[in-house]
């Protein structure tokens, strides 16, 4: 391997090949076992690799959408945010060392677990690329992969200052791979995409407001790495609008189950995070408020239905879920299997309020706005 290609950032990769083998050469040089170890985790509230009917995804026959799907996919194709995801002179000091501990713990875990679901969209986005024959598709998941793959890449550069990198060609590897039949695939990546998009906006515009608060300085790139997801989001709307069933009759309540669960779990994710979000300047449930609504708002483009978040039982049935998460971690025994039982039920509470419902516009497309 000569100089100049070990030299090279996965940022400027043009495709998500290439930014996997710059990847690959940078496991080989430094990998950290704590890091990797912790994307390798399976739990239900850890980023998990997925794989589907990859001939029935390549299936989908875009022409009813188009108009939006060319456009869409140029300005994919012009790489806005090519060579961005790196660090410059924009990157201030990290002061590790001095970090306070519990801070730097769960910092790091936030880093882990959104590098982690940062590269499992790029491995599924690239698994569809490989296997398909569908040009639409295959240009699709290769413009997505390429993103995720610079994403997951510039927070292994955040990871390695603080000594840690996850070894994305072990994870590829070696990670349990989930099956989900593609509907889902659609409802969960879809919504993945749009709450990353409001999540990283919120923190954004969060710390425009409130700059004495940015600990870190890879928040300055959270606006064009939102801009990317909410593409991502966009084309997978787009792929859900080709066919009406997807969203409407049974599948309804597939999207209200999917909602709940996306929105729970980083409910309950976010809450495990107290010193990060103090430090952010940012009240855990403020945020996730925040989210769901915005969230909602954009979901409102092909799902119709959102969740009834100002209902009374909401608030209510995330607290007690979030609890009993915290005693089934802890508990043993009888005991866990209560806080189990807990759980379940203030998650069927939480599924069982009414959904707000209302008429799906007849074009999807959204620009970020947020
Ligand atoms: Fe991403
Ligand atoms: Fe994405």
């Amino acid at each position: 391997m000569n100089v100049q290609n070990t030299e090279k950032h996965t940022a400027d990769a043009t495709s998500v090949e290439e930014g996997l083998a710059i990847a690959q050469a940078q496991d080989e040089k430094f990998t950290s076992e704590f890091a990797t170890e912790t994307a390798m985790q399976n739990t239900l509230l850890t980023p998990r690799f997925y794989t589907t009917d990859f001939d029935e995804l390549d299936a989908i026959d875009v022409s009813s959408v188009r108009e939006d799907w060319d456009k869409l996919i140029d300005q994919m194709e012009s790489d806005p945010n090519k060579g961005h995801f790196k660090k410059n002179e924009d990157w201030d000091h990290v002061d590790w060392d001095g970090m306070e501990p519990e801070l730097k713990k769960e910092f790091i875990d936030f880093l882990i677990s959104s590098c982690t679901a940062e590269f499992s969209g790029c491995v599924l986005y690239k698994e569809m690329k490989r296997r398909g024959a569908n040009k639409d598709i295959t240009q699709l998941f290769q413009l997505m992969a390429r993103d995720e793959a610079r994403h997951a890449g510039f927070i292994n550069d955040a990871l390695r200052e603080a000594g840690l990198r996850v070894n994305l060609g072990f994870l590829t590897q070696k990670k349990k791979y989930t099956y989900f039949r593609p509907k889902f695939i659609y409802y969960a990546t879809y919504l993945s995409e749009k709450i990353g998009y409001a999540r990283y906006i919120t923190i954004f515009r969060h710390l425009q407001a409130h700059p004495e608060h940015r600990f870190h300085p890879i928040f300055k790139w959270f606006e064009e790495w939102c801009n990317d997801e909410f593409s991502h989001g966009e084309a997978f709307a787009l792929l859900m609008k080709t066919d009406p069933k997807l969203t409407s009759g049974i599948n309804v309540y597939w999207i209200k189950f999917f909602l709940t669960a996306v929105y729970a779990t980083m409910y309950v994710r976010d809450h495990q995070r107290p010193a990060f979000h103090k430090a952010l300047g940012v009240d855990p449930d403020w945020y996730a408020h925040e989210v769901f609504t915005k969230t909602s708002k954009l979901s409102e483009q092909i799902f119709p239905i959102t969740l009834d978040i100002d209902h009374p039982r909401w608030q209510r049935g995330l607290e007690r879920l979030q609890k009993a998460n915290v005693d089934m971690a802890e508990a043993k025994g009888l005991k866990k299997i209560g806080a189990q039982i807990r759980a379940a039920t203030a998650f069927v509470s939480l599924y069982t309020i009414p959904a707000k419902k209302h008429v799906v516009p007849a074009s999807t497309r959204l620009e970020p706005a947020y």
